[in-house]
């Protein structure tokens, strides 16, 4: 390999595939391909979403060299500038999954959303991790049942991964439990920049990850416990690094659900310490952050009988609105009449 190896402490293999697939690119040869590669423009998903000034000033390259590469990486997947009318039957068409309640379906349009990034915050015990669950088995459903023909892959921050529970609801779900547990990958974080990084590593790396996986579904429960416990963010002093890395964060979400088609559905814990973070203390944690990161937000509390209320609070394209629902031995469902 080349003689500059090792500068940045980044061990390339000489036969690198992601290396190959860069060097397809219009004007990309070895060293330029190594440069992005440093810069972690590893694919093309990743360099179709640049602009020509990010990458020019990531990688040192010209600007006129990066539209080209940005262009030629567009091109490879067939980017094209489509009607209104097209991009409204695409949205129509998104997939979505079904909760296992078709009064949350309907308050969601249909289901939680391919490309889209849909919070559900609430209190302990709202059924956050219930949901989250559902959703990860409903994933694996043939599209008829209101499923993707998917898997899910689920970054655990809280160690509340329960397969016992998860068994029972895809045996409900008319899956073989042992098969949904196969398809299921699930990573356990321990700590905010572990968290971070299994993203960034999604994203760099798709053909070995998502895609091989057929992940539809990512899941993050939850998005912000770490950011909120983590020492390394205690103290006002340290809010505008802590709110910079979760935007980070939130922002490599929304690109793995917009560019590559998948559902991404996080949880959040209701704020309780209203004087270290932003906010109102009735809304989630993460403040303005959470506020304008994610596309659809869900609030969920507790009600009488067991029942559970969604409240889709915001939301792109969507009214507000309240749907009832019951979390049974089975999984989520419609309460029973
Ligand atoms: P935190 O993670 O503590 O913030 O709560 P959460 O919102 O994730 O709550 P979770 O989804 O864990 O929901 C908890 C509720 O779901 C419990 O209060 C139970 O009512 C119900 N639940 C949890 N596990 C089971 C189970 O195995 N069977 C049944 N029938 N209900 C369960
Ligand atoms: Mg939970």
């Amino acid at each position: 390999m080349s003689e500059n190896e090792g500068d940045e402490g980044i061990e390339v293999p000489e036969d690198s595939p992601v290396i190959k697939k860069l060097m397809e690119l219009d004007g990309v040869g070895e060293a330029t391909a190594l440069r992005l590669y440093e810069n972690d423009y590893t694919s093309y998903e990743s360099l179709s979403i640049a602009s020509a000034e990010e990458l020019s000033a990531a990688t040192g390259l010209s600007v006129a060299m990066c539209h080209k590469i940005i262009n030629s990486a567009r091109e490879k997947l067939n980017i094209q500038i489509i009607t209104a009318d097209d991009l409204e039957k695409m949205v129509q068409n998104r997939g979505k999954i079904t909760t296992g309640s078709s009064a949350l379906d309907d308050l969601l349009g249909g289901g939680v959303p391919v490309g889209e990034v849909t919070e559900f915050y609430g209190e302990g015990g709202s059924g956050k991790t219930q949901l989250a669950i559902q959703l990860a088995v409903n994933v694996m459903l043939p599209k008829e049942k209101g499923g993707l023909d998917g898997n899910p892959f689920i970054i655990d921050s809280e160690k509340t991964f329960n397969p016992k529970r998860f068994r029972e609801v895809a045996a409900a779900a008319g899956l073989d439990p042992d098969e949904a547990l196969k398809r299921t990958r699930v990573y356990v974080a321990r700590a905010t920049d572990d968290q971070m990084a299994t993203v960034e590593k999604i994203l760099m790396d798709p053909d070995n990850t998502i895609k091989a996986w057929n992940t539809k579904l990512v899941v993050v429960d939850s998005v912000i416990g770490f950011f909120r416990s983590s020492k390394q963010f205690q103290g006002r002093e340290h809010l505008a690094d802590r709110q910079q890395k979760l935007n980070r964060h939130l922002h490599d979400l929304t690109n793995l659900a917009d560019v590559y088609n998948i559902a991404v559905v996080v949880t959040n814990q209701i704020m309780s310490r209203p004087d270290v973070f932003f906010g109102n203390p009735n809304t989630s944690a993460g403040g303005n952050i959470m506020m304008h990161g994610p596309n659809n937000r869900i609030n969920l509390r507790r009600s009488k009988g067991g029942l559970r209320i969604a409240h889709l609070v915001d939301s792109s394209y969507l009214p507000e609105g309240e749907a009832v629902f019951e979390i049974t031995p089975q999984g989520i469902r419609d309460p029973k009449k």
